[in-house]
């Protein structure tokens, strides 16, 4: 692929930006060093460079995993607190990455980012059976009455069908780990309100056989890599 094409495929500005940034000499390409020709034509994959001194890989789509904080929209118009995309670098937003799922804004743990339309919809769709897993830290003890229920399916105003949860396990007295399937708005706080308790925090730990990695501080995100795609049902190579 053409060299300023390139760059402008991962977000990084448009064709005469990044045409310019190469020509004032702003980028280098692995041992190489500065390459000024923005018509240089190079093999995307594994291709590494960096934009004074910061490195960057081609990536053909963009999967990402955060840990969300408490307290940030996953909106791009957010109406009360920041939005989680002003976490990530300009770079990915002009890639039109959104979240896979929103989370509401007090829950925290693990959102995936994506900008592969195909991706979102494979985790998303209302057809497909994702399992999400949760912690939840209620308010009062959760006692075998409440776990039953969970486990039964409890009723919501929005649908006469009983909504359940596919695992509930306590974890300790107010502490329930719990996973469910469908993606529907507040679900989990209200499925445990119509237990007869109340969430006072949630945490996403799981999508799929996806685990939240632990090293991921609140805040923080990074690339996902092929391995950790196939667990989420997904098989792409990504350059890693
Ligand atoms: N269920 C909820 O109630 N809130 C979330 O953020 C996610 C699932």
């Amino acid at each position: 692929m053409r060299f300023d094409q390139l760059l402008q495929s991962q977000g990084l500005g448009s064709r005469s930006e990044c045409r310019r940034m190469i020509e004032y000499g702003r980028v280098t390409v692995g041992d190489m060093g500065f390459v000024r020709d923005p018509r240089s034509e190079f093999h995307v994959d594994g291709f590494r460079f960096s934009i004074d001194g910061c490195e960057h890989e081609f990536r053909r789509q963009v999967y990402i995993v955060m840990n969300k904080p408490a307290a940030y929209e996953c909106s791009h118009r957010p109406d009360r607190y920041p939005s989680i995309f002003a976490l990530l670098p300009p770079e990915l937003i002009r890639r039109g990455v959104q979240a896979v799922g929103r989370l509401d804004s007090d829950t925290t743990g693990l959102l995936l980012l994506s900008d592969d339309g195909q991706f979102i919809h494979s985790l998303t769709s209302p057809n497909r059976t994702v399992t999400k897993c949760y912690e939840v830290l209620a308010r009062h003890p959760v006692d075998d009455v409440q776990l039953g229920k969970l486990e039964a399916g409890v009723v919501l105003r929005d649908d006469p069908e009983p909504v359940r949860a596919t695992q509930c396990e306590r974890v300790s007295e107010n502490v329930v780990r719990m996973s469910v399937t469908e993606g529907r708005y507040h679900l989990v706080k209200r499925m445990v309100a119509a237990s007869g308790n109340r969430v006072e925090h949630l945490r996403r730990l799981a999508i799929g056989g996806f685990e939240l990695p632990s090293s991921l501080a609140p805040g923080a995100w990074r690339w996902l890599e092929t391995a950790e795609l196939k667990l989420l049902g997904w098989n792409a190579a990504v350059e890693d």
